[in-house]
């Protein structure tokens, strides 16, 4: 069976869908394993790394593609309206595509996997049970994403983190507050820490007191009857009287802040909006927010995709795509994750693939199959 490594051709995108430790990992599992030439480049993973991890290096997307069975992407492949490749074409029938997918945002994209009778797998959606921790591209990711928005912040900010006590006089901590405490603003914290700044944090899900606080952060919340937390662990869109007294509380707390780092989601939902203008006025001149919700709405009001914005002294920082500024953790993480993922599926004696059709870790994360839309979460209302 042959599984293709293809060069990532979106923007702002520098990881790669395998390292040369799990080439090694996949070739034992019984794939021929095709990388795309450069593939690793952005990652710092040269080709010649691959080859001696056994994998063959294709001269380019054609050859990549052909004739692949399984097919492992970082981001969703290009198609013909986009300029550039049109790597939906070299796609044989059959083939399964597994990658972080988006596929609420690019429906269009669904379809031609339908059309073209590829079975795709979108890892973003894997269900949070216990036995798919290993696979979670979210978590893996938005970790490494948590770390770099405190090491971003640290950089625009002209001040330092720790407390210093100098013969030259005493350099106060750094005051940083994150928004959202998931995976990647409990990484926040924990980097916060390290560097010795005073940090504070917020959550709509109560049960975010207890690990912020283990941490070492003070936790403050909206005092509320309404739970914020949903059956399965995510956060739910609060009502207008939550939203006043939050609003409120992040008013009276972000002037006394030098750095503020959001990440606060709603899965399904855009990026609720935490910080206004107003607030962002109020803080004093030199500090910094870092919106991680930037490409999904933003939760600062004034943050812009890919720009970092100044409004009265404050920076408003809004990189696309974070994990791939680590793009060499992020890709061998994510890697990781899709060994994985496809390990269970193979069948060690036969070495071809055996998969589940029941199993909830395929359920909860395939698209299309047969040339058929199969996701509840797409077919909902008939589509
Ligand atoms: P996420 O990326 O969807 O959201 C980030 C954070 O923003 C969440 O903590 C959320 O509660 C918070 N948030 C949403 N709206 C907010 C608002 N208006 N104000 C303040 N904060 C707001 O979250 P992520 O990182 O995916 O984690 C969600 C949950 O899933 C967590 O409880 C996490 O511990 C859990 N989890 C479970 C895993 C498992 O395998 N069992 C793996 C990873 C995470």
């Amino acid at each position: 069976m042959k599984l293709a490594i293809p060069k990532e051709r979106r923007e702002h995108e520098r990881r790669v869908a395998a390292s040369p430790d799990t080439v090694k990992k996949l070739i034992a599992l019984g794939f021929d394993v095709v990388v795309e030439k450069d593939a690793g480049l952005m990652s710092s993973i040269p080709d010649h790394e691959y080859s001696a991890a056994g994998a063959k290096i294709a001269a380019d997307a054609a050859e990549t593609y052909a004739n692949a069975d399984v097919i492992f992407k970082v981001q969703r492949p290009l198609h013909a309206a986009e300029g550039g490749v049109d790597e939906m074409v070299l796609i044989k029938p059959g083939a399964i595509l597994i990658g972080i997918l988006s596929p609420f945002t690019d429906g269009a994209m669904i379809d031609a996997y339908a059309k073209g009778n590829i079975t795709a797998f979108a890892m973003e959606l894997m269900p949070r049970i216990t036995r798919a921790q290993s696979m979670d591209v979210l978590s893996s990711q938005s970790n490494l994403a948590g770390y770099t928005s405190v090491i971003d912040a640290a950089s625009e900010f002209s001040r330092a983190f720790p407390m210093m006590m100098t013969a030259a006089g005493t350099v106060a901590p750094a005051k940083v507050m994150i928004m959202g405490c998931g995976v990647a603003g409990l990484q926040a914290i924990a980097t916060a820490k390290r560097l010795g700044a005073v940090v504070s944090a917020t959550d709509v899900r109560a049960v975010a007191k207890e690990q912020v606080e283990s941490l070492g952060g003070k936790f403050v919340m909206v005092e509320s009857d309404e739970g914020g937390e949903t059956e399965g662990g995510y956060a739910k869109e609060m009502s207008d009287d939550y939203k006043v007294k939050q609003a409120a509380l992040i008013a009276e707390t972000i002037s006394k802040q030098d750095i503020v780092i959001t990440t606060a989601l709603i899965p399904g939902r855009p990026a609720p909006v935490l910080i206004t203008r107003e607030m962002v006025q109020s803080m004093k001149p030199g500090s910094v927010i870092i919106d991680l919700a930037v490409e999904s709405g933003g939760n600062c009001e004034l943050s812009q995709p890919g720009k970092i914005v100044l409004e009265s002294g404050v920076r408003i920082v809004g990189h696309y795509n974070v994990p791939s500024r680590v793009a060499t953790d992020a890709s061998a993480l994510y890697a990781r994750n899709l060994l994985n993922f496809i390990t269970p599926l193979m069948d060690e004696e036969s070495k071809t693939l055996n998969i589940d059709w029941e199993d909830e870790i395929i359920t909860g994360t395939l698209l299309t199959k047969d040339g058929a839309i199969v996701h509840e979460r797409l077919t909902e209302g008939g589509n």
